[in-house]
């Protein structure tokens, strides 16, 4: 269950929208809405979706419309096998899409319903999500097995616990993926006894390097100031974290203490060209026999990601307007490499904004 789902006023805000990046994997909605053999809908960058788990354990992704008059193929009917159009009952294979039965055709009929094809689209489960992967427009039909991997949480071990975050934010992705990689926001947006205080703002150096389609923040001491980290420090070892941002729109972060791991994953999804949605799996083995770890885990992390939300839709207000934006050195910095890799990423000519390893200082 989400614990955080729709913006305050539950009313989409319009902002100016952001250019998207196509033929890549999204993740589209939580496994347990599929349970049962339910279809369930999902939007990715504008396009509707029905998702559907087939009884042989397959997951499918298809446009939520009929190829023959448009319905929505979610109103309609699943049978573990074939979804049924409810409007003239034809009847599609979900994961090729492929028609199978028009029960209107006659014996005077010479239409071959499995030459027709309703839109699907590859669609794998990874970490208790739909992974859909989101050809560009006009691009035809796809080999499954085509694309790059499906993005995976990364684990270091067989015992961890999980936990699952999600929250809708009225701004385009773009806003939202700054917002996750800007360090200034922290002392001011994230305010809390059990995080850090303003007073406890202090001058930073952190090392970043280029990665393939990305840029991490070298392994590091994690900041002294906050108390979660703090607390890793009991087990008396070192302390390291790593945080990586690659394109589309993932961010890990890991971090480690001798045997002891964290691991999350966090997406900022494209759901219209002006809104976005925010996904935090993680996994850990820190605590693990300590009961209540979870729940507690999973309050602050409420907390934390609801804090976000807040912000964006506070600033989704002042995006309505168009203003002039600024983004300044070295805080947004990441900001900047962001946007010059995307770009990078549109244009096809793979360059990478750092030529090597730097240092980049702020106070947070
Ligand atoms: S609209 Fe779907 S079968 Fe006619
Ligand atoms: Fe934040």
């Amino acid at each position: 269950m989400p614990l955080v789902t729709t913006t305050e006023t539950g009313v989409p805000i319009q902002g100016p929208s952001a250019t998207l990046i196509y033929d890549d994997w999204y993740p589209a909605l939580r496994m347990d809405a599929l349970r049962g053999g339910k279809l369930a809908t999902a939007m990715l960058l504008g396009i509707p979706l029905v998702l559907g788990r087939r009884k042989d354990g397959r997951v499918f992704a298809m446009r939520d419309s009929c190829p023959h008059r448009g319905i929505p193929l979610s109103v309609g009917w699943f049978d573990g096998e074939r979804v049924t159009c409810r409007y003239h009952g034809w009847e599609f294979e979900p994961c090729s899409g492929q028609c199978a039965v028009i029960p209107s055709l006659s014996s005077h009929d010479h239409l071959d319903a499995t030459r027709i094809y309703a839109t699907a689209y590859p669609c794998e489960e990874r970490d208790g999500h739909a992974w859909v992967f989101i050809p560009s427009p006009g691009s035809g039909k796809l080999a499954l097995g085509a694309q790059p991997a499906v993005p995976e949480l990364q684990k270091f071990g067989p015992r961890y616990r999980t936990a699952f975050l999600t929250a809708d934010l009225p701004c385009n992705v773009d806003h939202g993926i700054i917002g996750l990689m800007d360090p200034a926001h922290g002392p001011f947006v994230h305010q809390a006894w059990w995080w850090r205080t303003r007073g406890s703002i202090r001058e930073k150096t952190k090392k970043f390097e280029p990665i393939a389609e990305g840029f991490r923040m070298s392994a590091h001491a994690p900041s002294g100031n906050s108390a979660p980290y703090k607390l890793l420090g009991v087990y008396g070892q070192p302390v390291e974290t790593t945080i990586d941002f690659v394109l589309p729109n993932r961010r890990t972060e890991i971090i480690r203490c001798g045997e002891k791991w964290f691991s999350s994953l966090t997406t900022v999804t494209p759901v219209t060209a002006s809104t976005c949605r925010i996904d935090v799996v993680a996994a850990w083995n820190v605590f693990y026999r300590v009961p209540f770890v979870l729940p507690i885990a999973k309050f602050f992390g409420a907390k934390f990601v609801r804090q976000d939300q807040v912000t964006m839709i506070q600033q989704a207000e002042g995006l309505k307007h168009n203003p002039s934006l600024m983004l300044i050195d070295d805080a947004d910095k990441p900001a900047k490499w962001y946007f010059a890799l995307k770009q990078a990423r549109l244009d096809g000519t793979g360059k990478h904004p750092m030529d090597g390893p730097v240092e980049l200082h702020w106070r947070s």
